[in-house]
């Protein structure tokens, strides 16, 4: 697997490629790559001829009292992960490659009515840069497919509507959240979890599966379950920033008349922010 740090010879690869009639799917990472981002790589290594992975710390979606400087870096255990999973090209920007005009005076992508409620109410301006970025890589690779983890479902949603607003001609695929055998959801973050806080992380999943099969035996007090929800959360020693249930469309709040939901929460354990969410499905009454 060859390595490019410049956007030219990147678009030059990718422009051989498209010339002899090759697909190109694409993976846009932070790095410190574990089973779920490996679990997107095979996605796109099945759907297209070439697979393109971006691994590029984003310093636009951290807010300033977040873990920019500490986020974990590990790029040559992830560069050799990669070649074993036959990805073809790893793109590994410097940040002055993606914003040429510096980082506060870069045109900015927003999906205003996405990005202000769930995690982006918690982390202002958050949404925006990732908005921001991913569409820099998606101008700059121009695959045919990009992959995303639900794991994050609120940015999928944010990026599903910025590739149909900005008619971008990528497809979004989505895959469904990696686990650990306990449940909690895989993440570079989970790392920053003392072995105390390690084992009671799974009781977010499980809070959520309790909120889904209330939601799925027919409760319709959404309040209800979002507040007791919480209650369990605190209980445990979490800090919950939220957890609500939602549309899973266009994330407005559920009410009677809504089927497909999927319910959210974000939540503080020591030095971790977690966030993990499940799709609940209400029958028709
Ligand atoms: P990062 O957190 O590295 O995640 C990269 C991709 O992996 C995202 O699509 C994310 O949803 C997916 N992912 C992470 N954990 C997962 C899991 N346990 N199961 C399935 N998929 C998982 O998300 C970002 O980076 C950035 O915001 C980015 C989109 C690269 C923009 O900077």
């Amino acid at each position: 697997m060859e390595t490019v740090t410049r956007i030219h010879p990147l678009r030059e690869r990718v422009s051989a490629w498209r010339q002899l009639g090759l697909t190109v799917g694409f993976v846009p990472t932070m790095g410190n790559l574990h089973q779920g981002h490996f679990k997107l790589v095979t996605e796109a290594r099945q759907r297209a001829d070439r697979v393109v992975v971006s691994i590029f710390v984003n310093p636009t979606q951290f807010g300033p009292n977040e873990d920019f400087a500490n986020y974990p870096r590990t790029p040559k255990q992830d560069a050799e992960l990669l070649d074993k999973a036959a990805a073809d090209l790893l793109f590994q920007p410097e940040i002055a490659e993606i914003y040429p005009s510096g980082l506060n005076r870069s045109t900015v992508v927003d999906v205003p009515q996405l990005s202000r409620i769930l995690c982006g109410a918690a982390r202002p301006g958050h949404f925006a840069g990732v908005a921001t970025v991913v569409t820099k890589l998606l101008s700059i690779v121009q695959p045919q497919i990009a992959v995303f983890g639900e794991k994050d479902y609120q940015q999928l949603a944010i990026v599903q509507r910025l590739v149909a607003d900005l008619c971008l001609p990528t497809t979004i695929v989505s895959l469904p959240t990696v686990r650990e055998p306990d449940g909690l959801a895989m993440s570079s973050r989970n790392r920053y979890l003392t072995e105390a806080e390690r084992a009671v992380a799974p009781t977010l999943h499980r809070t959520l599966i309790g909120a889904k099969e209330r939601v799925e035996n027919g409760d319709a007090n959404f309040e209800g379950i979002q507040q007791s929800g919480l209650r369990i959360l605190e209980s445990a020693g979490f800090t919950p920033q939220y957890l609500a249930v939602v549309q899973a469309n266009d994330l407005q709040p559920a009410g009677a008349a809504s089927r497909e939901l999927v319910i959210l929460a974000a939540a503080r354990l020591g030095k971790a922010r977690l966030i993990d969410n499940v799709k609940a499905t209400r029958k028709p009454s």
